[in-house]
């Protein structure tokens, strides 16, 4: 991280030319403003620029700091039902290339959905074509994206969507037309709502379950989210017939994935950060209490879906190949290192972002968000791909693994096979039913 800082600072100074007179916008005590590219053409040294930049006012998440609290316990080692296999490298197929990536994927008749980073696609199976059904960045404010898709589920023709930027959004599949239904920063008992991950619909009763994933941190920072690993998280029971919503249970530590369980008797919940999966009876008084419905697992659960053995399918982020810990797992035992690392980002990668910003640089300012995000440490954990596969108690029944691909996010069982998805791919692993064992 610390090279490529000093190899953008190295590069903005080589930006300015070898002609120099004095800058307006250094002459700060004359009420100067911050300099510009044109500054900077001007001969504007780097640490009169850097100076010019630390006026500028930093944004909501930058004034924040990381203050982790917990130490999270480590999952069980690879041994057991979690033994390494490498079944995902040996069978799967790449799919759908163009989908980058996806975090969340549906399967209806000859239609394949996938939730990703721009828009959500409809694939047609049978023409072998798709488009965007929903597009929300296409008429953004800024040039930031103001629409991420994450969690979605459909019912005949009725997508709702966790959008992390924009709230629950619901989708006419026949019109194409689509509305809020829960927009982001609506205060829900006193706070924000923050970052939509996941949802699953009790379409009878038209009651959604979303988590929020954290009320500190929006979706841009969730990798300090996790660092920090400190319960800010909750998730929301919101009814659709009467648009009002209510904290369902808080206190959690990333809440992810969401699935009513198979019998509507509890609400299934992906505690990420603690690495475990919850359960909350659906008819008692909230907020709700929880049960566990796992153990600690070898890794971070992200969503739950049905399998067709009658269990869940999970996805686990930050597995570990080997058993060996991850940075992840050594930065979550250390939380004093872990506030100095995530403060020092968000300050390093505020600054490059800003210099980026003003020098019009795109890609200076993509590695500052890389930084400041805290994104750029996820780039040291080696690529895993670890789904699971649980039978209606709880109990494991299965794993696939890869130490090729990256890590998952959902996993969608259908007659033809396993589709997995994941945030960090542009496209679908698909695993035959041939490599996995299934209902008899
Ligand atoms: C694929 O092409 C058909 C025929 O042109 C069209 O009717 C359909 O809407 C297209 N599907 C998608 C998902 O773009
Ligand atoms: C609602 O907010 C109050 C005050 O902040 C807090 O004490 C309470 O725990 C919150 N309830 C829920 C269900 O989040
Ligand atoms: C796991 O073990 C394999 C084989 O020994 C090795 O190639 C790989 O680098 C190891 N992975 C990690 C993360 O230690």
């Amino acid at each position: 991280m610390w090279f490529q800082v000093t190899f953008v600072l190295a590069a903005a100074s080589c930006a300015a030319s070898a002609e120099r007179k004095t800058p307006v916008c250094l002459n700060a005590d004359k009420g100067s403003r911050i300099c510009s590219s044109e500054d900077i053409a001007n001969g504007a040294t780097i640490s009169e620029l850097l100076q010019s930049i630390m006026s500028i006012n930093v944004d909501r998440e930058g004034l924040r700091q990381v203050t982790s609290k917990r130490f999270v316990e480590l999952g069980p080692a690879a041994e057991g039902p979690f033994s390494p296999n490498e079944k995902i490298t040996e069978n799967a197929e790449l799919v759908f290339d163009f989908l980058s990536g996806p975090e969340s994927i549906s399967k209806v008749g000859n239609s394949f959905f996938g939730s990703a980073v721009d828009a959500v696609y409809k694939i047609d199976l049978e023409n072998q074509n798709h488009s965007k059904i929903y597009n929300a960045n296409a008429n953004c404010p800024s040039d930031e994206p103001c629409s991420r898709p994450l969690g979605m589920r459909i019912k005949e023709n009725r997508l709702l969507l966790a959008d992390a930027k924009r709230g629950l959004v619901e989708i006419d599949l026949s019109s194409g037309g689509s509305r809020v239904l829960l927009a982001i920063g609506t205060q829900i008992n006193g706070t924000a709502l923050t970052f939509p991950n996941d949802l699953d619909v009790d379409w009878d009763k038209e009651i959604v379950y979303m988590s929020d994933g954290s009320t500190k941190w929006s979706t841009d920072y969730s990798t300090l989210d996790i660092l920090e690993a400190d319960p800010n998280s909750r998730v929301i029971r919101f009814d659709i017939k009467s648009a009002t919503a209510q904290v369902f249970a808080h206190n959690l530590r990333f809440a992810n994935g969401i699935q009513i369980s198979l019998d509507k008797k509890f609400l299934l919940v992906s505690e990420f950060s603690a690495r475990q999966i919850l359960k909350y009876p659906l008819d008692g008084p909230l907020p709700a209490t929880a049960e566990p419905f796992t153990g600690l697992l070898p890794g971070n659960p992200d969503n739950i879906r049905p399998s067709l053995n009658g269990g869940y399918w999970v996805a686990l982020g930050f597995g570990r190949p080997n058993g060996s810990r991850n940075l992840m797992d050594e930065l979550q035992a250390r939380p004093d290192l872990t506030d100095k690392l995530g403060n020092a980002v968000l300050t390093v990668g505020g600054l490059v972002r800003s210099m980026g910003t003003l020098l019009k640089n795109s890609q200076i300012r993509d590695l500052g968000s890389k930084v400041q995000t805290g994104h750029i440490i996820l780039e040291g954990i080696p690529d895993y791909a670890f789904v699971v596969e649980f039978d209606v108690n709880g109990n494991i029944l299965q794993t696939l693994q890869s130490t090729k691909y990256q890590y998952a996010s959902e996993v969608l069982e259908h007659e033809d096979g396993l589709y997995i998805s994941s945030p960090r791919n542009k496209y679908v692993l698909k695993v035959p039913r041939s490599a996995f064992r299934h209902a008899s």
